[in-house]
Parts: C-alpha cells; structure tokens; sequence
C-alpha cells in the first residue's frame, strides 16, 4: 500500500490540519513577540541581540549599579581610597555584616546628604543597608529554579506541538531525506536549545548555540508547516492506472 498523502485525506481532516496549523502559527508569531520585549532591553539597547540573550541566562555580571554610579555621575562625591574599598566591598558580594563598619561611613561624608530620605529629595535612600542593597546587586541572571521550570515546560509543551506538526507534515509529497530532516532537526534543536541555557548561565558564549539552535527550530517548524499547508489543499493525486 503507498503512503498516505494530503490527497488522501478527508474534507474534515484537511480543516482540522488546516486550523490546527494556522493557530499554531500564530502562536509562534506571539512567542517571538514576547521573547522581544521580554529579552530586548536586557543590554539597555534596543533590538534583540546575542548580549541580550547572554545577560537573561548568565547575567550582567560586569557590574552593579553602585558601581557604575560612583564611578560615572556621582564619581565627584567620593574620594578615590573610599572607592577602592567601596569596589571591593562589591566584588565581595556586598555582604550586610560590613555595610554598618565599613561603608556607612563613606556614604556618610557626602551622599547621604542626597541619598537619605532626610534630604527632602527624592532618590534612593541609602542610611540602611535595604536600600543600598538594591544597588549593590550583581545579576547572575535567571535562577536555576526557573531555568528547571522553563525547560521542563518547554520540553513538554514543544515536543507534543512538534510530534502534532510531524504528524500531520509526514502526509506530504517531497524528498524523502529533505522530509526526515524537517521531521527530526527540530527536535534535535530544542534539546540543544535547552541544554545551552544551562551552559550560558556557566558560560555566556554559549548564547551562540542557543540562537543558532533557535532559528534552526522556527525554520524547520515554518517549512513543515508552510509546505503542510500548500500540499493539503493543492496537492493533485497522480494519474494512477485503475
Ligand atoms: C548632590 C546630591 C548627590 C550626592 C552628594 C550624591 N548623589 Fe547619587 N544621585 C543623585 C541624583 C540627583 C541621582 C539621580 C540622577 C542620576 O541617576 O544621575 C543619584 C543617583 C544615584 C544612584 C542611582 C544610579 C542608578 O543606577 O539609577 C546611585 C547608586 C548613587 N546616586 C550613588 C551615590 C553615592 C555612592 C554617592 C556618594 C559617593 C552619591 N550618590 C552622592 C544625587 C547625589
């Protein structure tokens, strides 16, 4: 018996193909638009880059906002030894134990002038540790609980979304090495994808692995259903012999 093809199918079927497809092409266009604007001001500029990808799993790590502040803008207000250790403390973590010894009392020879809630002003109030700390924070990025949850919902959610297209896509009429390509890549590439979340929050040059791994998913998701989508309705039955 030959393989079944679209041609094959029932009116009902190809509407129920049709629809199922078509959502799922939508919901793919909102996942891309919710990694945008989840993802995209990670590195503070805008657009979608391998940095941005980088600094969700690995973090920023290159710096607290503290730091940055005393040595940007506010690098006037602070005498260099009080920096130097104030850059340590950092770098150490920031721990609680030597906020009250070791940088109240830097912060009290001229910021708390501004930061305190005493000034009147309206900044970040610095006379306790809670509100320094706030600044004093390095983003290791996305925590290894929600890397747990996110790949465990992923790896299930996709892998049942993918056996559904690759069920109904191994219907179609192309080559038969370019059809078992489209029918396995895609899975292969959400392993690899998942994985390498695990490996940029080690590593950050991993990000790589996971974009590539990424477009080779939306590619190999978009030609099964693209091509799904034409043959099911514009396949013609070859003239066999009755
Ligand atoms: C004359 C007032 C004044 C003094 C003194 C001052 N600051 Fe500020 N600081 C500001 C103002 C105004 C802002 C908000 C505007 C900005 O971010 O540039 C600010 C913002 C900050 C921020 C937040 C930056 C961010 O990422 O949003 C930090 C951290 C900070 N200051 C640290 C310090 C430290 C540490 C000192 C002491 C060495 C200090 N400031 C002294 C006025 C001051």
């Amino acid at each position: 018996m030959a393989a079944r093809r679209f041609y094959d199918c029932t009116v009902s079927e190809k509407l129920l193909y049709t629809a199922f497809l078509l959502l799922v092409g939508v919901g793919y266009l909102m996942a891309l638009g919710y990694l945008y604007v989840t993802h995209a001001n990670n590195d503070s500029k805008p657009g979608l880059s391998v940095t941005d990808v980088a600094d969700s799993y690995y973090g920023n790590r290159s710096g607290t906002r503290l730091e940055a502040a005393i040595r940007g803008p506010m690098a006037g207000y602070i005498q260099e030894e009080d920096r130097h250790v104030m850059v340590a403390w950092l770098k150490d973590g920031a721990p609680e134990a030597d906020y009250a010894t070791l940088i109240k009392p830097i912060l009290q020879k001229t910021c708390l002038a501004c930061h305190s809630t005493a000034s009147g002003r309206n900044l970040p109030d610095f006379t306790t540790y809670q509100g320094l700390h706030e600044f004093a924070k390095v983003d290791t990025g996305m925590s290894l609980t929600s890397l747990l949850k996110l790949s465990h919902i992923h790896l299930f959610g996709i892998s049942l979304l993918l056996f559904a297209i690759g069920f109904i896509f191994i219907q179609a009429e192309v080559q038969v090495w370019f059809k078992r390509f489209l029918v396995l890549s895609p899975m292969v590439a959400v392993f690899v994808d998942i994985m390498s979340w695990f490996l940029t929050k080690w590593d950050p040059v991993y990000a790589y692995t996971v974009v590539i791994a990424g477009a080779v998913l939306g590619f190999s998701m978009a030609m099964q259903m693209l091509i799904s989508l034409y043959q099911i309705w514009f396949l013609k039955r070859p003239n066999a012999p009755r």
